[in-house]
């Protein structure tokens, strides 16, 4: 059976008002208006541009074509990339490929612009076709775009989207039709105007045309560093580009992620255990570690979630085989049973300077046990790093963590989202 589905892009893929409504404000200036109000703006998503500025702003035809040209020359440059795929976007492409959908999209935004948007966030391998109006048609028929963007033949198609545009579209194309509520039209809109099927979630359109589907697998992501090389700034930074792609992130962190290895953190880092072994240090990390793979990281990920973690093995590695001198090859193996074959698909290395973690250690609150280890402690830290990452190259992620947290912030969501992209084509 040939299945079809036909996405509206603002609104139903992505959610673009930080854009549009900068984009109005700008050509609203350029052209001496006041700024619309909040409601007012809400409205111009979905909708041809012309109709909003002439109905939203009673604008004459010759004043709303200009403001188009100055809302389009901020958008095709600037406005393009205020903009995030909504979340779960992602998992629903994925899910439909999988089950061998056709993916089309048909939008009142330019079709070069909305190939531009989908090919920045990553998208375009998931789609058969875009179709958009060229740049200068002022009224563009969305049933027009929805058959241009269907298939020459299926048995079964939809139309999805979040305005009425849209259902009224795909219903004079003769086609199934689902009205999204997470986006910009309200229940009451897309109910009268006939939509078959109202879903209120990205998993409800999920539910509706793959019930049952097996969830593509999310990815496992793992943050490592000296204390102080600012991991805690970077995890913040990473997850909100990933958001910003759609990415579904969930947070863990070790020691800890889970209530029996949160127990086991507190007494690891506990200022009393002064006394503990070496060996009894290594098997509690590795002892949390597997309480928090099988509750946390695994279910994660098997949810097509991207799980974040602050520190994995490589930190025992590094501060039990390194700093504690027990030897990577031991350590390795006292985590065996732990992570099974859970490893991060990328690990973010952080890297300063050994001197300088203990510059900013002691600038920062007061040290836990591992942090208040002698200097030559953590240079042998950095040492077992630097072997792990000689080791492993292709899986870590290494940057120069001495810069501004922005620009190491930008290096970092570049390399991930790259290879986050490639694994799930
Ligand atoms: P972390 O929570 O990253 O400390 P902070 O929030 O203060 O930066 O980690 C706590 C300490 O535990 C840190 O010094 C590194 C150490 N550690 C190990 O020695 N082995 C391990 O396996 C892990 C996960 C952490």
């Amino acid at each position: 059976m040939r299945q079809a589905v036909i996405f509206d892009l603002d609104g139903t893929l992505t959610q673009s008002e930080e854009g549009i409504w900068n984009c109005v404000r700008h050509a609203a200036d350029r052209l001496g208006y006041p700024h619309p109000d909040g409601d007012t703006l809400r409205k111009f998503i979905g909708p041809p541009l012309m109709y909003s500025f002439m109905t939203y702003m009673s604008m004459d035809e010759d004043k709303a074509r200009e403001a188009v040209q100055i809302y389009r020359e901020r958008y095709t440059t600037v406005g393009l990339y205020e903009n995030r795929v909504f979340p779960g976007i992602r998992r629903l492409l994925r899910t439909l490929r999988r089950a061998g959908w056709y993916i089309g999209i048909a939008t009142g935004k330019p079709q070069e612009t909305s190939e531009q948007v989908i090919a920045h966030f990553g998208l375009d391998k998931f789609f058969d076709r875009i179709v958009g109006p060229d740049g200068g048609t002022a009224h563009p028929d969305k049933e027009q775009l929805i058959r241009k963007a269907l298939p020459e033949s299926y048995d079964e198609a939809w139309m999805v989207g979040d305005r009425r545009f849209d259902v009224e579209g795909g219903l004079a194309a003769g086609i199934h039709t689902m009205g999204v509520g997470y986006g910009y039209g309200s229940e009451e809109e897309l109910r009268g105007a006939g939509c078959e099927v109202y879903a209120p979630t990205v998993q409800a359109v999920i539910d509706t045309l793959c019930p049952g589907a097996k969830v593509p697998e999310g990815a496992f992501l793992s943050m490592e560093g000296l204390d102080g090389s600012g991991k805690t700034t970077q995890i913040a930074l990473l997850t909100s580009a990933l958001q910003r792609y759609g990415f579904e992130v969930q947070h863990s962190r070790e020691p800890g992620g889970c209530p029996v290895a949160e127990a086991i953190r507190g007494v690891l880092l506990s200022r009393d255990n002064v006394g503990m072994t070496d060996v009894a240090e290594a098997l509690l990390y590795a002892a949390s570690r597997a309480q928090h793979v099988h509750d946390v990281i695994r279910p994660a990920v098997a949810a097509g979630r991207v799980l974040l973690c602050d520190r994995f093995v490589d930190s025992s590695v590094a501060y039990q085989g390194g700093g504690r001198q027990l030897g990577v090859q031991k350590v390795l193996d006292i985590n065996a049973p732990a992570i099974e074959s859970c490893l991060p698909m990328a690990t973010v290395y952080l890297d300063i300077d050994h001197r300088e973690s203990l510059r900013r250690r002691c600038a920062a609150s007061e040290p836990d046990r591992m942090e208040m280890e002698a200097d030559s402690f953590h240079a042998r830290v950095e040492a077992a790093y630097k072997e792990l990452i000689a080791r492993d190259p292709a899986r870590f992620v290494v940057v120069d963590a001495t810069g501004s947290p922005e620009d190491i912030g930008r290096e970092i969501a570049g390399q991930v989202l790259a290879r986050l992209m490639e694994a799930e084509a």
